[in-house]
């Protein structure tokens, strides 16, 4: 019996960063954002409002539309590189607020690929009897973003997506998940400052190492060739062709990523979901964001096979195929 995705849910903050705000804090145009990036606005934390706060929304709202109560949550997964604190998990704060008091609670370290990975942890859990997982992604990336750097400041968002996964049927659910890191290619995207091996000092903060450092243009060829690889492995794991995706829903990094690995895979343009020119990359929250606008948009129908591919710091990449 496969496992199945019972409910979806997301939340991004209100306040709305446009790219002509960005005009006035860093030498850019919304025209070079747009064309390179596809990027039109990205959502932000106000003062004072965390990742758990983001997490607890789209948590709630995942739980409603599965109709399940958060005291019966046997599992809580939190995918984030940007917790509210280092110590203790931020699924921890979040098991308290929620009520879901029986549920074992961790974070999910992966980067942009932390939610596949997640869901690929709750899918072998309800697999081997557990009842309800609830999978979350939820970022506050304008915490560890340089808002003095163009070459990255213009790239990410804040958000949350989430769903609880249940058992499913034989034939429909999630068929399979793939996941994959290569650890050499570490410095392409990190922060190298703030944790254990540079631990937060007025140096680090002043040499801004607490914030991210991407090599964007090398990152950029990777992305398009493990995502393309990751979605392949997908389809033939399962016996299916690119043909029969109905919705492939990315990580949304970049358009011009997305545009180059569904053209690769021979995917026709209306099956890409894309909501990156709304969100930014909010890493780890990309994925189940865009699935949850899929739902409630109705583009995702029982039935649909549904591609999800990403990429990320670690490398990572990761891809899962779900049959509604
Ligand atoms: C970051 C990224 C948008 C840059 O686009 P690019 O086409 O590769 O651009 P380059 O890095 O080659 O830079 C081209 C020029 O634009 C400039 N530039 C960079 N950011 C800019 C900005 N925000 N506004 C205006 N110019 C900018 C660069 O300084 C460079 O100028 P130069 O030629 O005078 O040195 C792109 O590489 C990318 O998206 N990479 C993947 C990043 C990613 O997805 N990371 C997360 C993975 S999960």
């Amino acid at each position: 019996m496969n496992s199945a995705i019972l409910g979806t849910g997301s939340y991004v903050p209100e306040h709305v960063l446009t790219n002509a705000d960005l005009e006035r804090m860093v030498e850019t145009s919304d025209t070079w954002i747009v064309e390179r990036t596809g990027i039109r606005e990205r959502r932000l934390v106000e003062s004072g409002q965390a990742c758990s706060d983001l997490a607890l929304e789209a948590a709630q709202r995942a739980l409603l539309s599965a109709n399940v109560k958060a005291s019966d949550i046997d599992l809580i997964l939190l995918a984030t590189c940007t917790g509210d604190t280092s110590l203790p998990s931020t699924a921890c704060l979040l098991q308290h607020r929620l009520g879901a008091t029986k549920a074992a609670a961790c974070d999910i370290s992966a980067a942009c690929c932390g939610f596949v990975y997640a869901l690929s942890i709750a899918d072998a859990y309800v697999k081997t009897g557990m009842r309800y997982v609830l999978v979350i992604g939820a970022e506050v990336m304008s915490a560890i973003t340089n808002w003095t750097d163009r070459n990255t400041c213009v790239l990410f968002g804040d958000g949350a997506g989430a769903v609880v996964l249940g058992l499913g049927s034989p034939d429909s659910g999630v068929l399979s998940t793939h996941l994959h890191a290569n650890g050499r290619l570490s410095e392409m995207i990190h922060v190298p400052g703030g944790g254990s091996k540079e631990p937060a000092s007025r140096e680090v903060l002043d040499n801004k190492r607490c914030y991210i450092h991407m090599k964007g243009n090398e990152t950029f060829k990777i992305a398009v060739k493990s995502m393309e690889e990751a979605a392949q492995e997908a389809v033939k794991a399962n016996g299916v062709i690119m043909g029969d995706i109905d919705l492939f829903i990315p990580h949304q990094a970049n358009m011009r990523i997305l545009k180059a690995v569904s053209q690769r895979l021979g995917l026709a343009q209306e099956k890409l979901m894309i909501n990156l020119d709304k969100f930014g990359n909010t890493s780890a929250a990309s994925i189940p964001l865009a699935l949850d606008e899929a739902v409630q948009s109705k583009r995702i129908q029982k039935g649909h096979l549904v591609l999800l591919a990403a990429f990320g710091a670690g490398l990572t990449w990761a891809s899962a195929l779900v049959r509604w």
